[in-house]
């Protein structure tokens, strides 16, 4: 199978003011995402999911490493024809209805009067959006302007779609009708690259996934054979990535303790660190939490 987006060694930091290092978001990060298949970026929130789309996209450059997004580099213009993107805030222009909204979309892309108000109905419909077309952005609640930005990154029915946590804010239905209209695009051949912080969410409808900690790829496969460790048990993705990080953090702190020699040096003073079972509950709240934002 082709591979429509490759990642080799990518890392991004971003700097301060004075060109100061201040955050690395992305640390030497390699995947690739093939032709057809949905592909599921997931992390907690700040792991670097955004960032990496953005690199993708060529919305940011990488420090360092290679990308290459349908055969071209970030950014590319004729690429660009052939991408839809949500991104993972809601940029709506509130004054402007859904309707609107398309049309303005659609004309970006150049898209035939006649075309445009075939495919602008077609997403009304396929979106659930019916009924809401004529409010102004502004009044729409989060889960509906997510089903808007859906049908914006639609609009020049691309052959690529990269979608920074579509579920996010939507009730369970809206979510299941979002993974549904996922998988029909898939059908019609479609290559799907999206994001979500819950890591369970979007787990049920992905063909692969990378999980990403702290900017750093921590796993990589197929979500079945992943998870064939932890078949049966409940939350199993959720166990799968807690497992996969106590045992970098595990790695970390022996590498920490080669380096410095005495692990004393190193002890949290008065209690001001949380011990890792604390960070794990609180983590595995995160994860499990469906309404967070
Ligand atoms: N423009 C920016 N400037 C500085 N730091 C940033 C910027 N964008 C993101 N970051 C930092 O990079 C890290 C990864 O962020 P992000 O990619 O948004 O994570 P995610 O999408 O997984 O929540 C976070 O620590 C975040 O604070
Ligand atoms: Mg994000």
């Amino acid at each position: 199978m082709n591979e429509i987006i490759k990642l080799e060694g990518v890392s991004k930091v971003f700097k301060d003011f004075w060109g100061k290092p201040k955050v690395v978001a992305v640390k030497d990060l390699s995947f690739s995402v093939k032709e057809g298949e949905i592909f599921g970026l997931l992390g907690p929130n700040g792991s670097g999911k955004s960032t990496t789309l953005k690199l993708i996209l060529g919305l940011l450059y990488p420090t360092r490493g290679r990308i290459s997004i349908l055969g071209r580099l970030p950014g590319d213009n004729l690429a660009k024809r052939f991408i839809g993107y949500l991104p993972e805030e809601d940029y709506l222009y509130s004054y402007l209805n859904a309707r609107e909204i398309l049309n303005f979309y659609g004309k970006i892309f150049n898209l035939p009067p006649r075309v445009r108000k075939e495919r602008i109905d077609m997403l009304i419909r396929l979106l659930g959006i019916k009924g809401y077309e004529v409010r102004p952005a502004g009044e729409y609640s989060k889960g509906m302007a997510r089903r808007i930005g859906l049908a914006q990154a639609l609009i020049n029915d691309p052959k690529l779609l990269i979608l920074d946590e579509p579920t996010n804010g939507m009730d369970p239905i809206g979510s299941k009708e979002v993974k549904d209209l996922l998988l029909d695009l898939k059908k019609k051949g479609k290559t799907i690259l999206i994001s979500s912080h819950l890591l369970a969410d979007i787990e049920s409808i992905c063909d692969r996934i990378v999980i990403l900690y702290q900017g750093k790829l921590i796993a990589s496969g197929e979500v079945d054979s992943l998870l064939l460790p932890y078949k049966g048990e409940s939350h199993s993705l959720e166990r799968f990535f807690l497992d996969v990080v106590n045992r970098e953090r595990g790695k970390e702190k022996k590498k920490e303790k080669r380096e410095i020699g005495s692990p004393e040096e190193k002890k949290p003073q008065g209690g001001a660190e949380k011990k890792d079972a604390d960070v794990d509950k609180e983590l595995l709240q995160k994860l499990l939490h469906r309404d967070e934002s």
